[in-house]
């Protein structure tokens, strides 16, 4: 068991020894990795760096304490709300990334519903099945049941017909995305708040995507749907900074149509003998280096520099898309409004194509079949995108070409056979070491080539793909055992 070591380290060996950990990861700073990554370029990467640093150790915990966490933070969720058009009754809360922030909203949703409808007993939220999967993860911690809806088969956005439908006596919350991570589009944002004003529902709208670059593209003649607070029953949304702001990690803002509102999301704890607990976010002790990473982020950039980079991404995207619809095996799903995009293949299997573009020394990602979205593949184009995408396109259409030689399909049926007698909520060492091996993975580590296990993960169904993948997360965190890196 590797155990802390008798004598420090030098600064130079553990500065070297932290790149070497590096060494394996994906290469973001290339430009050449379209998913989870949102860069800015190296100039406002170290202002953001520099401002993380100089607050790393002061806490959120205690705006007493340090006065600075309270003012930076009531100074960035002002812009927040004027950023989507609020008005002087809208709050927000600094969070530490969107699913945190839907969780606090689910928890509102839920707390409300407690004070206000004791009579319901098992809280029900409708969720498109386009809805990220933070809210499923907030229903499962705050016990509130998903009422799962299909969305349009073409479009992707919501189907409102279907919401109105699933709305039952126990329904506290409706939820639309602005816009929806798979397919990057905005879901009818004015007909869900008349719905939920109709049937007096509290509406989330989760722009933790989209919300903040939306408004720029607007400005950039974008027709994007209306989906902020001028859209009448909307009562709470997230927005993340983290993402298209470019601040650091642990960056979002969860925002509601009123103080009234918020109070719910506020807990406290006066029972036991230390410090008075009086939490707004689900960390009690934090940083307050995202905070004023995010401050400085947004000063630095400033509007401008925001239509400036808004533009670059708005114009890569199109570029990415004109390139795809000159690839005939690949067909874009849905109409993307913003600059996350996904798209299909009825004749290869995208898995292959992912893997054959990971050796060409890209990264995309692949997004598995649900409802009625296919296995696809799913960019997030990125400033730096842009100057990338003749080469992206140019590797694309070879990684087609070379998926088309690989083997599929097999695979797919065979699993289903193997899977048939299988309970998911008691997959055993052995059924799980079988199905590993079904997808051509042996011994420890992540596999190279990823196309055997995803076709074998769209293959199952999602809660066998649930219990596959807890399984292999349980033995992937293995504490090292002699020896470090
Ligand atoms: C639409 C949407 N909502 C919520 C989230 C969750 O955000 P985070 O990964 O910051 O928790 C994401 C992440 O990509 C997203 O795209």
């Amino acid at each position: 068991m590797t155990k802390i070591p008798e004598k420090g380290m030098p600064r130079d060996e553990l500065f070297a020894r932290l790149e070497t950990f590096r060494r394996g990861d994906v290469d973001w700073r290339s430009g050449r990795t379209w998913a989870y990554v949102y860069d800015p370029g190296s100039e406002t990467e170290e202002v953001v760096k520099q401002a993380f640093s100089s607050y790393l150790s002061e806490n959120g915990l205690d705006p007493t304490a340090f006065p600075s966490a309270l003012a930076l933070e009531n100074e960035i969720v002002a812009m927040a709300i004027a950023h989507l058009n609020g008005d002087a009754n809208v709050v927000g809360t600094f969070t530490s990334g969107g699913t945190e922030s839907i969780i606090l909203a689910v928890k509102t949703a839920r707390d409300r519903a407690r004070k206000l409808q004791p009579e319901i007993r098992e809280p029900e939220m409708v969720l498109p099945e386009t809805a990220h999967a933070a809210f499923h993860k907030a229903a499962h911690y705050l016990d509130v049941k998903p009422v799962v809806v299909p969305v349009d088969p073409t479009s992707f956005r919501a189907d409102v017909g279907n919401v109105r439908g699933a709305i039952t006596s126990n329904t506290i919350l409706l939820v639309g995305s602005a816009i929806s991570y798979a397919h990057g589009v905005v879901d009818p944002i004015r007909e869900l708040g008349q719905l939920a004003l109709e049937r007096k529902l509290l509406l989330h709208v989760d722009g933790c995507m989209g919300g903040f670059l939306l408004p720029y593209l607007r400005r950039l003649g974008r027709p994007i749907p209306d989906f902020d607070w001028t859209v009448p029953g909307v009562t709470s949304i997230s927005m993340d900074f983290h993402k298209y702001a470019f601040a650091a990690k642990g960056a979002s803002v969860v925002m509601y149509r009123d103080r009234e509102l918020r109070r719910h999301q506020i807990y406290a704890c006066a029972g036991w003998t230390g410090y008075t607990v009086v939490n707004p976010t689900v960390q009690s002790t934090k940083s307050a280096g995202p905070l004023a990473a995010a401050w400085a982020v947004l000063n630095h950039l400033g509007d401008e520099g925001y239509l400036r980079l808004a533009r670059a991404m708005l114009d890569a995207t199109t570029r990415v898309c004109d390139g795809l619809a000159r690839i005939p095996a690949l067909r874009l799903l849905g109409t993307p409004d913003m600059n996350l995009i996904a798209f299909a293949s009825d004749e290869v299997s995208v898995f292959h194509v992912a893997d054959e573009m990971r050796e060409r020394g890209w990264f995309v990602q692949p997004q598995l079949a649900f409802g009625a979205s296919p296995e696809n593949l799913h960019l997030s184009i990125n400033p730096a995108s842009a100057r990338w995408v003749e080469a992206f396109l140019a590797d694309l259409a070879a990684s087609v070409e070379a998926a088309r030689a690989l083997p599929s399909g097999q695979l797919a049926a065979d699993i289903r056979d193997a899977v048939a007698g299988i309970d998911p909520g008691a997959l055993s060492d052995d059924d799980f070491a079988k199905l590993l091996a079904f997808a051509g993975v042996q011994g420890e580590g992540l596999p190279g080539r990823m196309a055997g296990i995803n076709e074998m993960m769209n293959a199952l169904p999602p809660p066998m793909r649930e219990a596959l993948l807890i399984a292999y997360v349980n033995h992937l965190y293995e504490p090292v055992r002699g020896g470090g890196a």
